[in-house]
């Protein structure tokens, strides 16, 4: 009797303890990737009515004067003259454009200043000093013709810049022609292998007139009640959807962005509760940008998150908590999307979880909270952090068998023997029992391999099914809609690669 009192007794501390501690049943979730948040790569044809669509913002440029066969620098990387010395070119020759519309940009340099013209004698010098660009930092590019890399740069003072010698480059030409010899004529590599293809680019890239209706169309289409049906009955239970810092300012956001994500998002929440999936909303792209890829919105690649926005940034998580918090389909709020070490430091990047954390508990005590891993950094440094956070943390891993090189030479055995064991051992060094939840939020299908065999595509994802099913919190497949096959899950559950 006494004893089987006991066995009740801890019956019931068990199960009241790992209510708090581990969801009933560990999430089997999609990412929504491409609909709030644009990822270019995902879908290129979105860009497709773009002018000028190969010079967006962030689009690295390097000019060499066709006279004098040298490259254009801003000497020391930025904060004094631009010259035309260079007989190669690399990060100081390089320029990252900020698109002003589809012929006017601004140059930004190596340390992140604005080309522009100089304030002292004539004011014609080319220099790269200013911080903040305004109209004398502004530029024109004419291209020769339509197809050409052939280039002439015009200044806001009328007159074309001119390599006019190779330590000085000046806005005071005022010929025509595209001669060779002429100082004005410059060729342009445009780095294609770094250009962005996000959120941002795709806003200012159509352009105030455009890109509502371009918009608009996207989120109206892209993910559908249908969607919705489709993940419910094929064993789906939450899906984690990606939004941008902007979607806080709707229906008026800073240009270029748009507004209508926050209606979109809405409807995701009515679709959740109607087919009996969960939400995680995870903010993908913060202002100043926490990784500089196109996926964070950043303009120009460049990182620039930090201390200062930490304020601006809670205030999004605010926004979605209060909108949210009450909703019963609401599973999780993720504070932010894979910052990078070093560029956001651990310090600050705890000052922020810690304040969004207590943002998202003003509104709700059920919602889970869920804090991204710095990439590049010890998976476990936010272990203790957030253990001492009070209850309902998260935190999310992401795993794929892509982006270093270690990968590109696996056949498909070492492939799943890698997530066999390396995954499995590196999941299981961030589960501890009375830590946070681990989640897996992004993996996917596709790997290094050209051309392996469905049945190797079913063991690879199988493999990762089964370790990945481990993760407290659950895991969340990268994406659902893709035009590669193997990255979108409708595609690989439809033709049966993945089996859930
Ligand atoms: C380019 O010109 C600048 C200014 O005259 C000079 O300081 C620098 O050493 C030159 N660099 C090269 C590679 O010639």
């Amino acid at each position: 009797m006494a004893c089987n009192v006991y066995i009740k007794f801890v019956l019931v501390v068990c199960v009241s303890w790992s209510v708090s501690f581990a969801v009933a049943q560990p999430f089997k979730a999609v990412n929504l990737g491409n609909w709030l948040v644009t990822e270019g790569w995902m879908q290129p044809s979105r860009f497709d009515g773009i002018h000028n669509k190969d010079l967006l913002d962030g689009t690295q440029v390097q000019f060499k004067s066709t006279k004098l066969q040298k490259y254009i620098c801003p000497e020391n990387g930025g904060g004094t003259i631009v010259v035309a010395n260079r007989t190669s070119a690399s990060g100081w020759e390089t320029f990252r454009l900020w698109r002003i519309n589809e012929n006017t940009f601004n140059f930004r340099v190596f340390n992140k200043q604005f080309v522009g013209l100089s304030q002292q004698g004539s004011g014609t010098g080319l220099v790269a000093e200013s911080n903040d660009p305004s109209n004398s930092e502004t530029f024109q590019i004419e291209k020769e013709n339509d197809n050409s890399n052939r280039v002439r740069i015009k200044a806001n003072n009328g007159c074309y810049l001119q390599a006019i010698s190779e330590d000085k480059v000046t806005a005071d030409f005022q010929g025509s022609g595209w001669e060779d010899s002429n100082p004005s004529v410059f060729s342009m590599t445009v780095l294609s292998d770094k250009t962005l293809r996000g959120e941002y680019q795709i806003t200012n890239g159509y352009g105030p007139d455009r890109a509502p209706q371009v918009m608009q169309d996207h989120w109206n289409t892209y993910i559908t009640d249908d969607d919705f049906r489709f993940l419910s009955s094929n064993g789906i239970n939450a899906v984690r959807i990606p939004v941008g810092w902007w979607i806080a300012k709707d229906p008026s956001p800073p240009k270029p962005y748009v507004g209508g994500s926050l209606k979109a998002l809405d409807n995701a929440f009515t679709w959740a509760e109607k087919y009996g999936i969960k939400v995680i909303v995870d903010l993908h792209a913060v202002q100043g940008s926490q990784n500089g890829n196109a996926h964070s919105s950043s303009r120009d690649g460049y990182l620039e998150w930090g201390d200062s926005y930490i304020q601006d940034t809670v205030d999004v998580i605010d926004f979605l908590a209060k909108r949210y918090g009450n909703n019963p389909s609401l599973a999780a709020i993720e504070l932010m999307n894979e910052p990078v070490a070093p560029g956001v430091s651990l310090e600050t990047l705890k000052k922020y979880y810690q304040a969004g954390y207590d943002a998202v508990r003003k509104y709700t005590s059920s919602a889970y909270v869920i804090l991204s891993n710095r990439l590049s950094a010890d998976s476990k440094e936010l272990l203790s952090f957030a253990g001492g956070l009070q209850t309902r943390v998260v935190i999310d891993v992401h795993y794929y068998n892509l982006y270093e090189g270690k990968f590109n030479n696996m056949n498909a055995q070492q492939n799943i023997d890698y997530i066999n064991n390396d995954r499995s051992s590196q999941l299981g060094a961030l589960t501890t029992s009375n830590g946070p939840l681990v989640f897996v939020g992004e993996w996917t299908g596709e790997w290094k391999i050209n051309g392996a065999s469905k049945e190797d595509y079913q063991r690879f994802t199988k493999a990762q099914l089964e370790t990945y099913g481990r993760a407290t919190f659950g895991w969340a497949y990268w994406a659902y809609k893709c035009q590669f096959d193997h990255w979108s899950l409708k595609w690989m559950i439809e033709k049966q690669y993945i089996t859930l």
